[in-house]
């Protein structure tokens, strides 16, 4: 037996309960934004994906709280600068922390002791406890739905990657240990990896 749901006959609440279950697991992007007074906000965001390879680019969706945006979207829209620092499990218990509601010019990064390293390329500053980190140009923002939320384009200036998990210029899949996001307050780790053949020609391929 299936059951079946019309979107037109959901809340935005279980419309989002639904989605956060079923498009999982998502990896999340620790993004760090500064203010105009200059202080460092970090928060993560798993509704994230890359959308373009060249030039690089990757798209965060940022809801808004109630009526206003949250501090990263606000910070992105003034200043079209953010770094998206990649959580790992060694770093869960700190991103997951940095979720919390801090009021607008309340650093997480200091709140929680997070150490940084400047950026070469936007104000956004590294999270040193990420391996793998990008910096991020604005390229669009686009509003979508009856909540308005922030779909943030950005195209990725600088790549930043621990050498540690490097196998030339490919990301070790074997050493890297990104979390994913589930429904809820659930993560994931990596489960085991399953390599397939190349498929031809005719066949699906990732975009080079
Ligand atoms: C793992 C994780 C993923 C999250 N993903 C999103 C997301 O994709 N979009 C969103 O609007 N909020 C998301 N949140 C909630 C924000 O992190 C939270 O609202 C945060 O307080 C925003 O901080 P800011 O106001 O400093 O930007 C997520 C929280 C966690 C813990």
């Amino acid at each position: 037996m299936t059951r079946s749901f019309n979107p037109a006959e959901l809340s935005a609440a279980e419309a989002y309960a639904l989605l956060v279950g079923i498009v999982v697991p998502r990896p999340v992007a620790w993004v760090t934004t500064v203010d105009a007074a200059g202080i460092v906000n970090a928060a993560p965001f798993s509704c994230y994906t890359f959308v373009c390879n060249r030039p690089p680019m990757l798209a965060i969706n940022i809801g808004r709280r109630g009526e206003t945006l949250k501090d990263t979207a606000a910070n992105i829209a003034d200043n079209g600068e953010f770094t998206v620092n990649v959580a790992t499990e060694d770093t869960l218990v700190a991103m997951h922390a940095s979720s919390a509601e801090y009021p607008p010019g309340e650093s997480e990064v200091l709140a929680l002791g997070l150490a940084t390293l400047p950026s070469s390329h936007v104000a956004p500053p590294r999270l040193v406890c990420s391996p793998i980190a990008m910096e991020c140009r604005l390229e669009r923002i686009v509003e979508l739905g009856e909540q308005r939320s922030s779909l943030v384009i950005g195209e990725v200036l600088a790549f930043h990657v621990d050498e540690a998990l490097l196998n030339g210029n490919r990301i070790a899949i074997d050493r890297f240990r990104p979390i994913a996001r589930l429904g809820g307050p659930n993560y994931a780790t990596l489960g085991s990896i399953i390599t397939q053949p190349k498929v031809g020609q005719s066949g699906p391929t990732e975009p080079r």
